[in-house]
């Protein structure tokens, strides 16, 4: 049971860099900005289709391209949200851009989480840092068709206070009755946080999860993967039902030039969301 190839892109899609419009930046924390961006093209727009987890190559002409993961969920057609945290060249040049400036996407691409599976079913999301930022995409797809899946749980940590993103949506979903919803921060020197001092692991103790009907979203950093994954076996829940997010380094994006090489898969094709059973003996992987 792996994660879903959900919309491959089409061809053209996948090879050809479409050109896209800054529509609005929106800034979150310190480097970290939040891109809308629109097709110049309607036909790319209507045939752009993905699913969350998957990811764009976003290309800036004479700088470069780099795989950033889709923010927006694909109940909300007709705008592209990416999340960015400024860190070599290509971010930085997309930093130096503004509204109505133009950057080049392919994609949607890899396999994401599988909603299909999903439904019917309690839902635990994980996220550590920025990786809030591919599984905002489930999240909302959750939201907006909510009858369609059972308990929904979403756990966040970020470093400080400073460091919640999108910290106003998550404001909007504090007083939801049909999800339950915990944050955490490593430290609040300023005292001003009133939800959870600690790592995210620390929150596990708040909720009850019924091991056979949950399935668990994973993404952030590396080494929250091993910990958080502990809470979870804890809880009784199967590794197969256990999604992670994985990142490496890429180049083609379409599992040809080996770049992304974890163990026999290619993060870009075979993942970036994999089946923990699939990969837990995969010595790289996490
Ligand atoms: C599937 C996927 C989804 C992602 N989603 C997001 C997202 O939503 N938001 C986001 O901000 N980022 C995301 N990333 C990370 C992003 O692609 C990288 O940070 C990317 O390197 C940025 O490109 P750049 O040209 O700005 O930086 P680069 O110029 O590539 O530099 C980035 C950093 O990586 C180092 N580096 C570059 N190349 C190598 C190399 N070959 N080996 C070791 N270190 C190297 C550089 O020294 C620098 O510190 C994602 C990555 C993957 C694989
Ligand atoms: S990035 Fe080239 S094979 Fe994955």
């Amino acid at each position: 049971m792996g994660a879903e190839n959900l919309k491959a892109a089409p061809v053209d899609l996948m090879f050809q860099p479409h050109p896209a419009r800054i529509v609005r930046v929106l800034p979150q924390m310190e480097g970290h900005r939040l891109f809308q961006l629109r097709f110049v093209d309607d036909d790319a727009m209507l045939l752009f289709s993905h699913g969350p987890g998957q990811f764009v190559e976003v290309g800036i002409p004479g700088v470069g391209e780099a795989p950033i993961s889709l923010s927006s969920p694909p109940t909300r057609q007709g705008i592209v949200e990416i999340c960015v945290r400024e860190a070599g060249l290509v971010t930085s040049a997309l930093f130096r851009m503004n509204k109505g400036d133009q950057v080049a996407l392919r994609g949607p691409f890899g396999r994401g989480f599988s909603t299909d599976l999903f439904k019917g079913h309690d839902l635990l999301l994980v996220a550590g840092g920025l990786g809030l930022a591919p599984l905002r995409s489930l999240l909302w797809t959750i939201l907006d068709n909510r009858s369609e899946y059972g308990k929904l749980v979403l756990m966040y940590g970020s470093r400080s206070p400073d460091d919640v993103l999108f910290k106003y949506e998550l404001l909007s979903l504090m007083n939801r009755a049909d999800m339950q919803y915990l944050l955490s921060v490593d430290k609040d020197d300023e005292g001003i946080w009133r939800q959870y001092v600690g790592v995210v692991t620390g929150l596990f103790e708040k909720v009850e999860l019924d091991p056979g009907n949950t399935y668990c979203a994973l993404c952030g950093p590396p080494i929250m993967y091993r910990f958080v994954i502990r809470e979870i076996l804890k809880k009784k829940i199967s590794p197969k039902r256990i999604f992670v997010s994985l990142e490496r380094m890429m180049k083609c994006g379409v599992g040809k030039c080996g770049h992304c090489a974890i163990g026999q898969y290619y993060c870009c094709t075979d993942g970036p969301v994999f089946n923990y059973d699939e990969i837990r003996d995969v010595k790289e992987a996490l």
